[in-house]
């Protein structure tokens, strides 16, 4: 569904600007535009800025006022685990009372208890839970939102969930960029041996991926005791070779160099980086690859935030994310992100709404496509319940968006 819209009566129209990342400093560039106006044709942005500049509303266009209030890009949630089945509140009280994530994992619960809960999932069924949370998603502004498999960790499994997004795709209004992340856990069937069980990932799951194009993207939990660096190198390889795009679930827990793999194999992000040294992370800076910081999940653990200031002022494009999934951090809260990026991470407001929107497509290979109110993108953009994008972090926690469209049509709250 694509529309045409005329938004006049914006209070201020607030957009990082680019088809790329924008990277250190020009993070905290963005265009503020007060009394502006916006005009979308058949999907796309046409025309935006300052209302005594604007183009007279074409004929059959959808005409808004948007009384004062502000507009901002859709949020783009380049790093979610949506598509699960079962939840694991126990161990978010063990956790609360002292034992470790990583605890928790090696007695064989954690991520081990989401999966045997997805294997037992029928594709019908993960498609509704995965619906109500892109329901949810969209309420909270999220016009883009990365999903990722690794739940099943069987080849059956595996491909239900990427089937799952793509039906998802199909029928919801988010729109899904999905991401084989086979090497999430190690599956009871190569207990005690992660590199069998990536060699399975490599030449059972992933020719099968790659050959019903069922994923943009391939990840890995690399992380001491998981996945190491050799084993994540090999599945990298492989899946770049397969044809996917490159993200790394690296140094969230232990310090292995996750971050400078990432760099050296060009992958397009690497993500919760809680532990990445400062030469990983200006690796990362001269590499390109994308540093998304995963607030939440360090407040749901209780481990110190990623050092965002130090990736922004060595260079990295940063991008902010959920990491909404069943075990280590059970929010989509996108209002809470901001809010943490600003208070914890000493991100400023418009970092952390760059951080949000066109970092978080650049996260996604998708930067010249959405993340950013211009003339070219898609009209995927949101109007307020505020009269300026300060309000976000501000309203600590609280939702602030009034109305999304996506594609130039309104799919949520009122016109
Ligand atoms: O991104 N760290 C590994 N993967 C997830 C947690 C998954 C789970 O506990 O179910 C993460 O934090
Ligand atoms: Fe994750």
């Amino acid at each position: 569904m694509s529309g045409s819209v005329y938004i006049h009566g914006i209070g201020e129209l607030a957009t990082p600007i680019g088809f790329e990342a924008r990277r250190g400093k020009a993070m905290n560039e963005l265009r503020v535009v007060p009394e502006a106006a916006l005009l979308a044709v058949d999907g796309i942005i046409r025309w935006a800025g300052p209302s005594h500049e604007a183009p007279a509303a074409p004929a059959g266009a959808l005409e808004v006022d948007a009384g004062g209030r502000a507009v901002i890009p859709g949020f783009v949630d380049s790093h979610a685990h949506f598509v699960f089945a079962g939840f694991r509140a126990d161990e978010f009280y063990w956790r609360a009372g002292g034992v470790t994530y990583m605890e928790i994992h090696a007695r064989g619960g954690g991520i081990r208890r989401s999966v045997d809960a997805t294997r037992a999932a029928t594709l019908a069924e993960l498609v509704e839970l995965g619906a109500r949370r892109l329901d949810t998603a969209l309420s909270l502004g999220v016009t883009t939102m990365e999903g990722k498999s690794g739940y099943g960790l069987d080849l059956d499994t595996e491909l239900r969930q990427l089937e799952a997004m793509r039906a998802l795709s199909e029928r919801h209004q988010v729109d899904i960029v999905p991401t084989y992340m086979g090497p999430h856990s190690v599956p009871p069937e190569f207990a005690g041996k992660p590199s069998a069980y990536v060699d399975f990932c490599i030449e059972t799951v992933l020719p099968a991926v790659a050959a019903r194009k069922l994923a943009r993207f391939a990840d890995i939990f690399c992380e001491k005791g998981v996945f190491e660096l050799e084993d994540s190198r090999r599945f990298l390889e492989a899946a770049a070779r397969a044809g996917l795009a490159l993200k790394l679930h690296a140094d969230e827990i232990v310090r292995i160099g996750g971050a400078g793999l990432a760099a050296e194999l060009r992958a397009t992000s690497a993500d919760h980086l809680l532990k990445a040294s400062r030469e990983d992370i200006a690796a990362m800076a001269s590499a390109g690859t994308v540093a998304t910081v995963l607030p939440l999940t360090a407040f749901s653990l209780r481990e110190p935030y990623a050092d965002a200031r130090a990736m922004i002022d060595s260079g990295c494009a940063v991008a902010l994310a959920s990491d909404l999934n069943p075990g280590s951090c059970y929010s989509q809260s996108i209002p809470l992100a901001l809010a943490l990026a600003v208070l914890q991470m000493r991100m400023s407001p418009e970092e952390a709404l760059c951080a949000a929107t066109l970092n978080g497509a650049a996260a996604l290979g998708l930067a010249g496509s959405i993340g950013s109110i211009e003339p070219g993108k898609k009209a995927d953009f949101l109007i307020l319940d505020a009269p300026s994008h300060l309000h976000l972090a501000y309203h600590v926690g609280m939702n602030q968006v009034r109305s999304v469209y996506k594609s130039g049509a309104l799919v949520y709250g009122p016109k």
